[in-house]
């Protein structure tokens, strides 16, 4: 049986809502189990430097509900090197420390595995506004970012509705289209555009034609930043269709705000599965909730298998339109 009277905690990668309920649950775990918890302050970064704090029973009281990440966050280039990699196992070995919970996309989880090649148990939490991880139906922060999105587009259909306007609303997702895809089903957008599905700006503005023509006064076209800026795009309908589009970024403030109800009840499901299976010696693992059932698959799953967009809820786009 492998021992684990010590475990910490990171937040890596881009920040996403829901990571202190994730923190939280993970510390109340190993309390409940008579275990310590160390939190590890800006992701790898701090596990190179040994900046650790202990994360009793007041230090993550009050914590749930708020955005961001108390224990901060930072995109580390020196753990991607051997030397980085072990000065920090050299750091979580004097700290006394058995197992390491990581929460981040899959950047992070690439770190987290190779702390398991080395010997040392880990095992991941899926934290991202992006839900572009295999392994699991959502991420943590996934469904509080789209709920911002909703709020800020909502006021946008507004002025776009009064003006007759044209509007272009990019929002983040890194390489792919799901946050996307579901602020588009969840706005009742008229276009989505994603990496996933081939664009010809051509077919768009013929669409955006005979739509005007049967019609609509205003449209609401979602780009996902993986394709182009909402100012490329902008200037190509411009272009090819004579368009006059009004463009919004809504950029970081998806990231932040508290985290909805679903997201702190599956960042504090995912945090204490994650603790108690790693306490039972569970390693290389990430956390995973599928059809509602939380599962354990290998990290590698994140980045070497493919996470497609749900063809139901691209048709539902055509059928909705
Ligand atoms: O992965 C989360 C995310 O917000 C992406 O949607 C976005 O492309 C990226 O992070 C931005 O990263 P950074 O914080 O490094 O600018």
């Amino acid at each position: 049986m492998v021992k684990m009277e010590r475990i910490a905690v990171l937040t890596s990668g881009g920040d996403s809502p829901g990571m202190n309920a994730a923190v939280r649950a993970v510390a109340r775990t190993c309390m409940f189990n008579d275990k310590e918890c160390i939190g590890v302050k800006r992701g790898y970064e701090g596990l190179i430097e040994g900046d650790f704090i202990t994360l009793d029973h007041a230090a993550v009281g009050g914590i749930i509900h708020s955005g961001g990440t108390i224990l901060k966050t930072a995109r580390s280039e020196r753990f991607k090197t051997p030397e980085g990699r072990e000065e920090a196992l050299a750091q979580m070995k004097k700290a006394g420390i058995d197992g390491l919970v990581v929460i981040g996309g899959d950047g992070s989880f690439h770190g987290a595995k190779a702390l398991h090649d080395m010997g040392f148990p880990t095992i991941g939490i899926p934290g991202t506004i992006d839900n572009d991880i295999t392994g699991t139906d959502e991420t943590i922060g996934f469904d509080t970012a789209v709920n911002t999105a909703l709020d800020a587009i909502m006021k946008l259909r507004d002025t776009a509705t009064s003006h007759e306007r044209l509007f272009v609303v990019e929002v983040m997702g890194r390489n792919a289209g799901f946050l996307a895809l579901e602020v588009a089903v969840a706005t009742g957008a008229e276009y989505v555009v994603v990496p996933e599905l081939p664009l010809s700006i051509g077919d768009l503005t013929k669409r955006l034609k005979s739509s005007y023509r049967a019609g609509r006064s205003h449209t609401l076209i979602i780009l996902a930043e993986g394709v182009m800026t909402a100012q490329e795009m902008r200037e190509q309908l411009a272009d090819s269709g004579g368009y006059d589009a009004r463009v919004t970024v809504l950029g970081y403030i998806q990231r932040g705000g508290h985290p909805t109800s679903f997201d702190v009840v599956l960042a504090t499901r995912m945090g204490a599965f994650a603790t108690e299976n790693l306490m039972i010696g569970k390693s290389g693992m990430m956390v995973g909730n599928i059809n509602h059932k939380l599962v354990l698959s290998p990290l590698e799953r994140a980045w070497s298998e493919h996470k497609s967009l749900s063809p139901e809820m691209l048709s539902l786009m055509n059928k909705m339109n």
